[in-house]
Protein backbone atom coordinates (compact mmCIF):
# COMPACT_ATOMS: atom_id res chain seq x y z
CA UNK A 1 0.00 0.00 0.00
CA UNK A 2 1.53 3.58 -1.05
CA UNK A 3 2.23 6.23 1.72
CA UNK A 4 -0.48 8.60 1.20
CA UNK A 5 -0.11 12.39 1.68
CA UNK A 6 -3.09 13.92 3.10
CA UNK A 7 -3.06 17.60 1.85
CA UNK A 8 -6.64 19.42 2.44
CA UNK A 9 -7.91 20.79 5.91
CA UNK A 10 -10.84 19.75 6.78
CA UNK A 11 -13.86 22.43 7.31
CA UNK A 12 -12.98 24.34 10.54
CA UNK A 13 -16.74 25.67 10.05
CA UNK A 14 -18.35 22.02 10.06
CA UNK A 15 -18.60 19.92 13.06
CA UNK A 16 -15.80 17.05 12.91
CA UNK A 17 -17.82 14.25 11.38
CA UNK A 18 -15.35 11.52 11.42
CA UNK A 19 -16.99 10.02 7.79
CA UNK A 20 -17.24 12.76 5.72
CA UNK A 21 -14.86 15.31 6.45
CA UNK A 22 -11.67 13.08 7.49
CA UNK A 23 -12.81 9.77 5.11
CA UNK A 24 -13.16 6.72 6.79
CA UNK A 25 -9.57 5.91 6.89
CA UNK A 26 -8.73 8.51 9.03
CA UNK A 27 -11.46 8.80 11.75
CA UNK A 28 -9.03 6.56 13.97
CA UNK A 29 -7.96 10.06 14.56
CA UNK A 30 -10.82 12.62 14.71
CA UNK A 31 -11.53 13.89 18.49
CA UNK A 32 -8.49 12.18 20.22
CA UNK A 33 -8.83 14.69 23.00
CA UNK A 34 -12.18 13.06 24.18
CA UNK A 35 -11.19 10.62 26.82
CA UNK A 36 -14.80 9.48 27.71
CA UNK A 37 -15.40 8.89 24.01
CA UNK A 38 -11.81 7.15 23.21
CA UNK A 39 -12.37 4.64 26.12
CA UNK A 40 -15.54 3.63 24.39
CA UNK A 41 -14.11 2.99 21.04
CA UNK A 42 -12.36 -0.59 20.14
CA UNK A 43 -9.05 0.92 18.52
CA UNK A 44 -6.64 3.22 20.87
CA UNK A 45 -3.90 5.34 19.84
CA UNK A 46 -0.68 5.66 20.17
CA UNK A 47 1.96 8.92 20.11
CA UNK A 48 5.78 9.02 19.03
CA UNK A 49 7.61 6.86 17.15
CA UNK A 50 9.22 5.37 20.76
CA UNK A 51 5.81 4.81 21.81
CA UNK A 52 4.35 3.13 18.40
CA UNK A 53 7.64 1.17 18.32
CA UNK A 54 7.10 -0.47 21.68
CA UNK A 55 3.62 -1.22 20.87
CA UNK A 56 4.36 -2.86 17.75
CA UNK A 57 7.69 -4.37 19.53
CA UNK A 58 4.18 -6.24 22.15
CA UNK A 59 2.86 -7.91 19.27
CA UNK A 60 0.12 -5.14 18.88
CA UNK A 61 -1.30 -5.31 14.88
CA UNK A 62 -0.99 -1.47 13.55
CA UNK A 63 -4.49 -0.67 11.56
CA UNK A 64 -2.66 2.72 10.21
CA UNK A 65 -0.25 5.01 10.86
CA UNK A 66 -0.52 9.01 10.75
CA UNK A 67 2.99 10.81 10.50
CA UNK A 68 4.27 14.51 10.22
CA UNK A 69 5.85 14.82 6.80
CA UNK A 70 8.68 15.33 8.39
CA UNK A 71 9.47 11.35 9.45
CA UNK A 72 9.47 10.38 5.84
CA UNK A 73 11.95 7.68 6.53
CA UNK A 74 9.71 6.62 9.55
CA UNK A 75 6.66 6.67 6.44
CA UNK A 76 9.22 4.07 4.45
CA UNK A 77 10.00 1.80 7.51
CA UNK A 78 6.37 1.17 8.67
CA UNK A 79 5.21 0.87 5.30
CA UNK A 80 8.25 -1.11 4.26
CA UNK A 81 7.54 -3.27 7.76
CA UNK A 82 3.90 -3.14 7.23
CA UNK A 83 2.43 -3.63 3.47
CA UNK A 84 -0.84 -3.68 3.77
CA UNK A 85 -1.36 -1.09 6.47
CA UNK A 86 -1.87 2.82 5.45
CA UNK A 87 0.48 4.83 6.12
CA UNK A 88 -0.48 9.13 6.18
CA UNK A 89 1.89 11.71 6.03
CA UNK A 90 0.89 15.32 5.96
CA UNK A 91 1.69 19.09 7.17
CA UNK A 92 1.74 19.73 10.45
CA UNK A 93 -1.18 22.07 10.67
CA UNK A 94 -3.21 19.47 8.74
CA UNK A 95 -2.80 17.00 11.45
CA UNK A 96 -3.41 19.25 13.80
CA UNK A 97 -6.69 20.59 12.38
CA UNK A 98 -7.65 16.69 12.29
CA UNK A 99 -6.90 15.76 15.79
CA UNK A 100 -7.65 18.52 17.40
CA UNK A 101 -4.14 18.73 18.93
CA UNK A 102 -0.38 19.71 18.10
CA UNK A 103 1.25 16.54 17.73
CA UNK A 104 4.70 17.80 19.30
CA UNK A 105 6.55 14.03 18.44
CA UNK A 106 5.00 14.15 14.90
CA UNK A 107 3.80 10.33 14.71
CA UNK A 108 0.52 8.20 15.98
CA UNK A 109 -0.61 5.08 14.95
CA UNK A 110 -4.29 3.08 15.60
CA UNK A 111 -4.83 0.08 16.90
CA UNK A 112 -6.37 -2.77 17.71
CA UNK A 113 -7.61 -3.01 21.21
CA UNK A 114 -6.47 -6.02 22.96
CA UNK A 115 -9.83 -8.68 24.66
CA UNK A 116 -9.61 -7.91 28.41
CA UNK A 117 -7.56 -9.91 30.30
CA UNK A 118 -8.14 -12.48 32.91
CA UNK A 119 -7.89 -10.97 36.65
CA UNK A 120 -7.59 -14.05 38.07
CA UNK A 121 -5.29 -15.65 35.62
CA UNK A 122 -2.87 -12.30 36.34
CA UNK A 123 -3.19 -13.39 39.70
CA UNK A 124 -2.03 -16.89 39.87
CA UNK A 125 1.70 -16.72 40.73
CA UNK A 126 1.84 -12.89 41.06
CA UNK A 127 3.76 -11.69 44.52
CA UNK A 128 3.36 -8.01 44.47
CA UNK A 129 -0.38 -6.47 43.28
CA UNK A 130 -1.02 -3.00 43.04
CA UNK A 131 -4.87 -1.98 42.86
CA UNK A 132 -5.85 1.85 40.94
CA UNK A 133 -9.28 2.48 42.70
CA UNK A 134 -10.86 5.10 41.37
CA UNK A 135 -7.52 6.98 39.93
CA UNK A 136 -8.98 9.40 37.51
CA UNK A 137 -5.73 11.32 36.13
CA UNK A 138 -4.32 9.62 32.98
CA UNK A 139 -0.99 11.30 33.60
CA UNK A 140 -1.02 9.57 37.14
CA UNK A 141 -2.23 5.77 35.17
CA UNK A 142 0.63 6.05 32.94
CA UNK A 143 3.02 7.19 35.63
CA UNK A 144 2.21 3.75 37.72
CA UNK A 145 2.53 2.03 35.02
CA UNK A 146 5.89 2.94 34.21
CA UNK A 147 6.88 2.16 38.06
CA UNK A 148 5.36 -0.57 38.39
CA UNK A 149 7.15 -1.73 35.39
CA UNK A 150 10.45 -0.48 36.59
CA UNK A 151 10.07 -2.21 39.88
CA UNK A 152 8.56 -5.70 39.53
CA UNK A 153 5.10 -5.60 40.27
CA UNK A 154 3.65 -8.76 38.99
CA UNK A 155 -0.14 -6.86 37.96
CA UNK A 156 -1.92 -4.10 38.23
CA UNK A 157 -5.82 -4.11 38.59
CA UNK A 158 -7.97 -1.30 38.13
CA UNK A 159 -11.79 -0.22 39.62
CA UNK A 160 -14.62 -0.29 37.22
CA UNK A 161 -14.15 3.81 37.30
CA UNK A 162 -10.26 4.12 37.03
CA UNK A 163 -9.19 5.82 33.65
CA UNK A 164 -7.93 3.81 30.37
CA UNK A 165 -4.53 3.16 30.28
CA UNK A 166 -5.08 3.12 27.08
CA UNK A 167 -5.78 6.64 26.55
CA UNK A 168 -3.44 8.22 24.59
CA UNK A 169 -1.68 10.75 27.27
CA UNK A 170 -1.91 7.49 29.14
CA UNK A 171 0.21 5.44 26.98
CA UNK A 172 2.56 7.87 26.35
CA UNK A 173 3.69 8.88 30.40
CA UNK A 174 3.80 5.21 30.87
CA UNK A 175 6.43 5.42 28.22
CA UNK A 176 4.75 2.37 26.64
CA UNK A 177 5.10 -0.07 29.25
CA UNK A 178 1.27 -0.31 29.49
CA UNK A 179 2.31 -2.95 26.28
CA UNK A 180 4.37 -5.14 28.74
CA UNK A 181 2.57 -4.45 32.20
CA UNK A 182 0.39 -7.31 33.26
CA UNK A 183 -3.19 -5.48 33.83
CA UNK A 184 -6.71 -6.07 34.00
CA UNK A 185 -9.75 -4.10 34.96
CA UNK A 186 -11.80 -5.35 37.83
CA UNK A 187 -15.39 -6.58 37.15
CA UNK A 188 -16.55 -5.23 41.05
CA UNK A 189 -14.79 -2.93 43.62
CA UNK A 190 -14.03 -2.67 46.73
CA UNK A 191 -16.94 -5.81 47.23
CA UNK A 192 -18.49 -8.20 45.25
CA UNK A 193 -16.86 -11.38 43.12
CA UNK A 194 -13.22 -9.24 42.12
CA UNK A 195 -13.14 -6.83 45.52
CA UNK A 196 -10.61 -7.00 48.56
CA UNK A 197 -12.40 -10.39 50.24
CA UNK A 198 -11.57 -12.61 46.75
CA UNK A 199 -7.45 -10.85 47.08
CA UNK A 200 -7.53 -11.96 50.66
CA UNK A 201 -8.96 -15.35 49.52
CA UNK A 202 -6.35 -15.84 47.47
CA UNK A 203 -3.60 -15.84 50.38
CA UNK A 204 -2.55 -11.65 49.87
CA UNK A 205 -2.00 -9.52 52.48
CA UNK A 206 -4.01 -6.33 51.32
CA UNK A 207 -2.87 -3.20 52.19
CA UNK A 208 -4.40 0.36 51.46
CA UNK A 209 -1.93 2.89 50.57
CA UNK A 210 -3.26 6.12 52.82
CA UNK A 211 -3.30 8.92 55.50
CA UNK A 212 -5.19 7.26 58.14
CA UNK A 213 -4.37 7.63 62.32
CA UNK A 214 -4.06 3.69 62.59
CA UNK A 215 -2.02 3.54 59.74
CA UNK A 216 1.19 1.63 59.68
CA UNK A 217 4.68 3.31 58.67
CA UNK A 218 5.68 2.15 55.39
CA UNK A 219 8.85 1.17 56.92
CA UNK A 220 7.29 -1.18 59.53
CA UNK A 221 9.61 -4.40 59.83
CA UNK A 222 5.80 -6.17 59.57
CA UNK A 223 5.68 -5.16 56.12
CA UNK A 224 8.92 -6.19 55.16
CA UNK A 225 8.55 -10.17 53.84
CA UNK A 226 4.75 -10.80 52.96
CA UNK A 227 4.77 -12.89 50.61
CA UNK A 228 2.04 -11.68 48.93
CA UNK A 229 0.35 -8.11 48.84
CA UNK A 230 -1.84 -6.09 47.22
CA UNK A 231 -1.73 -2.43 47.41
CA UNK A 232 -4.49 -0.18 47.19
CA UNK A 233 -4.15 3.10 45.43
CA UNK A 234 -6.51 5.89 46.41
CA UNK A 235 -8.19 8.33 44.17
CA UNK A 236 -6.90 11.61 43.79
CA UNK A 237 -8.25 13.97 46.05
CA UNK A 238 -10.30 11.85 48.13
CA UNK A 239 -8.41 9.03 48.62
CA UNK A 240 -9.10 5.73 49.59
CA UNK A 241 -13.43 4.93 50.07
CA UNK A 242 -14.35 3.92 53.85
CA UNK A 243 -15.72 0.89 52.41
CA UNK A 244 -12.52 0.05 51.16
CA UNK A 245 -10.66 1.06 54.64
CA UNK A 246 -12.76 -1.05 56.62
CA UNK A 247 -11.84 -4.29 54.51
CA UNK A 248 -8.29 -3.76 54.31
CA UNK A 249 -5.61 -6.04 56.59
CA UNK A 250 -3.59 -2.57 57.34
CA UNK A 251 -3.47 0.48 56.01
CA UNK A 252 0.09 2.00 55.10
CA UNK A 253 1.14 5.48 55.56
CA UNK A 254 4.48 7.32 54.04
CA UNK A 255 4.79 9.65 56.82
CA UNK A 256 4.75 13.17 56.26
CA UNK A 257 6.79 16.31 57.13
CA UNK A 258 6.65 20.43 56.91
CA UNK A 259 2.96 20.63 57.01
CA UNK A 260 2.24 18.79 53.61
CA UNK A 261 -0.79 17.06 53.67
CA UNK A 262 -0.35 14.25 50.85
CA UNK A 263 1.84 13.33 47.98
CA UNK A 264 0.88 12.94 44.43
CA UNK A 265 -0.73 9.27 44.22
CA UNK A 266 1.74 8.62 41.08
CA UNK A 267 4.89 9.79 43.97
CA UNK A 268 2.97 7.79 46.99
CA UNK A 269 3.09 4.70 44.48
CA UNK A 270 6.94 4.84 43.36
CA UNK A 271 7.88 5.06 47.20
CA UNK A 272 5.60 2.05 48.18
CA UNK A 273 6.48 0.01 45.47
CA UNK A 274 10.23 -0.28 45.97
CA UNK A 275 9.98 -0.13 49.78
CA UNK A 276 7.35 -3.34 49.95
CA UNK A 277 8.99 -5.00 47.01
CA UNK A 278 9.25 -8.92 47.03
CA UNK A 279 12.42 -9.54 48.51
C1 LIG B 1 -3.44 12.76 46.87
S1 LIG B 1 -3.82 11.43 47.86
C2 LIG B 1 -5.44 11.72 48.42
C3 LIG B 1 -5.54 12.73 49.50
C4 LIG B 1 -5.37 12.20 50.89
N1 LIG B 1 -6.42 11.25 51.25
C5 LIG B 1 -5.32 13.31 51.93
O1 LIG B 1 -5.93 13.14 52.97
O2 LIG B 1 -4.68 14.32 51.68
C6 LIG B 1 -4.11 10.13 46.73
C7 LIG B 1 -3.56 8.82 47.16
O3 LIG B 1 -2.14 8.90 47.21
C8 LIG B 1 -1.65 8.03 48.23
N2 LIG B 1 -0.88 8.84 49.18
C9 LIG B 1 -0.47 10.11 48.99
N3 LIG B 1 0.31 10.51 50.00
C10 LIG B 1 0.39 9.47 50.85
C11 LIG B 1 1.08 9.27 52.10
N4 LIG B 1 1.83 10.21 52.63
N5 LIG B 1 0.95 8.08 52.71
C12 LIG B 1 0.19 7.09 52.17
N6 LIG B 1 -0.47 7.24 50.98
C13 LIG B 1 -0.37 8.40 50.34
C14 LIG B 1 -2.85 7.35 48.82
O4 LIG B 1 -3.04 6.11 48.18
C15 LIG B 1 -3.97 8.33 48.51
O5 LIG B 1 -5.22 7.70 48.52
Amino acid sequence: MPIVTIGSLPDPRQPSDPESASGPDLSDYVGLTDAALRSTRDTFIAESTVVVRRALDAGYTPRSFLLDERHTAVAEEFSGRFPDVPVFIGASEVLESLTGFHLHRGALASFRRPAPANAARLLSSARRVVVLEDVTEHTNVGAIFRTAAGLGVDAILLSPRCADPLYRRAIRVSMGTVFSQPWARLDTWPDGVTGVQWLKDQGFHVCALELTEDALPIDDPALRHLERLALILGTEGAGVLPRTLESVDASVIIPMEREVSSLNVGAAAAIAMWELRAR
